[in-house]
Formats: C-alpha cells, structure tokens, sequence
C-alpha cells in the first residue's frame, strides 16, 4: 500500500483536527502525518505522495522569516528536493465571513511553492457553494486545494472531506 504523508501546521486546532479527519477516508495506516516541523529531506526524498495542510492567519504568517513561521523554514528546505516524480494536494483552513477578501489566502501559497518546484498538484476544488469575495487561493473558479471553513460551516466539513478524498485517491493513481 503506497503512503501519504500529510504535513501540517498549526498543531492543535482546526487544520490538525481535520489533517485526523482526513486519516480515516483513507485506509488504516495509509496516512503518515507529521507537523511540518518535524519533516526533513529525507522524509520528502523517501515518499512520492503528500498532502500539506494549513491555515491562513495574516499574509505575515507565510511570508515572513521569524521562528514561528515553520511554513517558510520548510519551503526553503524543499530547495534541496527534488519534487518532479512527486504529487501533492493541499487543504486550507480559513473564514469566509470575517476574512472575505483573504479566504483560504494560504492555498496560493502552498500552489506558488510547489508549482515553481515543477510536483504534480491534485485536488483542486470548485468554489462553488463557498461565500467570499476575494482569495488568493483560487484561480477560474477552482481553489487550488480543498477549502475548508471550520468556523462557518463545520457541518459540511465532513461531506467534503469525504469527496475529496475520493478525488486525491483518483489523482494520485492509487485506485
Ligand atoms: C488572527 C487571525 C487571522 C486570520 N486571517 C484569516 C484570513 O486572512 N483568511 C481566512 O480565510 N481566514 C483567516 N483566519 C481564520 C482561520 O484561518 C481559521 O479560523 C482556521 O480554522 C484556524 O485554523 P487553526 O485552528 O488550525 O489555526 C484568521 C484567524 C485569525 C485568528
């Protein structure tokens, strides 16, 4: 049974809760999640399969240098992999109501990194049924993973998760 690793961060709130969430749509087993803090090259040299998981919390939380921002550390790290053979998708937390002109902002993120360094994204998700106004997640209508909104809408969190995960299945090629 081929192994996805699910990288995420932050730890203990809603993006972990669902990185569990999404555990079990798969088989027992199958999902190796790690906190991006805790994830070396030679964990990303030795999978082929990933899914990354964030929240968006301010620009300031992807962009800048500080120690708590585990995200950019780890991007610099992905310099040193090489990431052609390998495929990804990627959630992202966020609020629509409170933060309509950012929802899901961090998924741009995860596209623009993993883009320029040339890995495979699945998992595009429509935005259709979403509430927002602007996002740099998002390009024709497709966010550029599984948009999630904890806050808002939790009860359709489940269903979604579920479709999803039958979506990454078929784009990864492990069904
Ligand atoms: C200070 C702060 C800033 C936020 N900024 C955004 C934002 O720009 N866009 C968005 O979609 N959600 C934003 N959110 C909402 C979070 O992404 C959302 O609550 C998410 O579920 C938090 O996940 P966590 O519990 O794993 O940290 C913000 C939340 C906080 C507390």
């Amino acid at each position: 049974m081929e192994k996805i690793v699910l990288i995420f961060w932050p730890e203990a709130g809603n993006v972990e809760k669902i990185a569990d969430a999404l555990g079990r749509e798969f088989n027992p087993g199958q999902i190796e999640k790690f906190p991006v803090s805790e994830v070396t090259e030679e964990i990303m040299n030795r999978y082929n399969f990933f899914i990354f998981g964030g929240s968006t919390a301010g620009a300031e939380t992807w962009r800048d240098a500080s120690d708590s921002n585990r995200w950019s550390e780890f991007f610099l790290m992905l310099d040193k992999v090489n990431l052609e053979n390998k495929k990804v998708a990627f959630y992202g937390l966020g609020d629509q109501i409170l933060y309509p002109l950012h929802f899901v902002d961090g998924l741009g993120v995860f596209e623009k990194e993993f883009s320029v360094r040339g890995a495979f994204i699945a998992g595009r998700w429509p935005d259709k049924g979403y509430d927002y106004t602007e996002s740099e997640g998002v390009s024709n209508g497709m966010f550029y993973g599984l948009a999630l909104d904890e806050d808002n809408e939790s009860d359709l969190s489940p269903q979604r998760l579920s479709k999803w995960a039958l979506q990454i299945k078929k784009e990864f090629g492990l069904e």
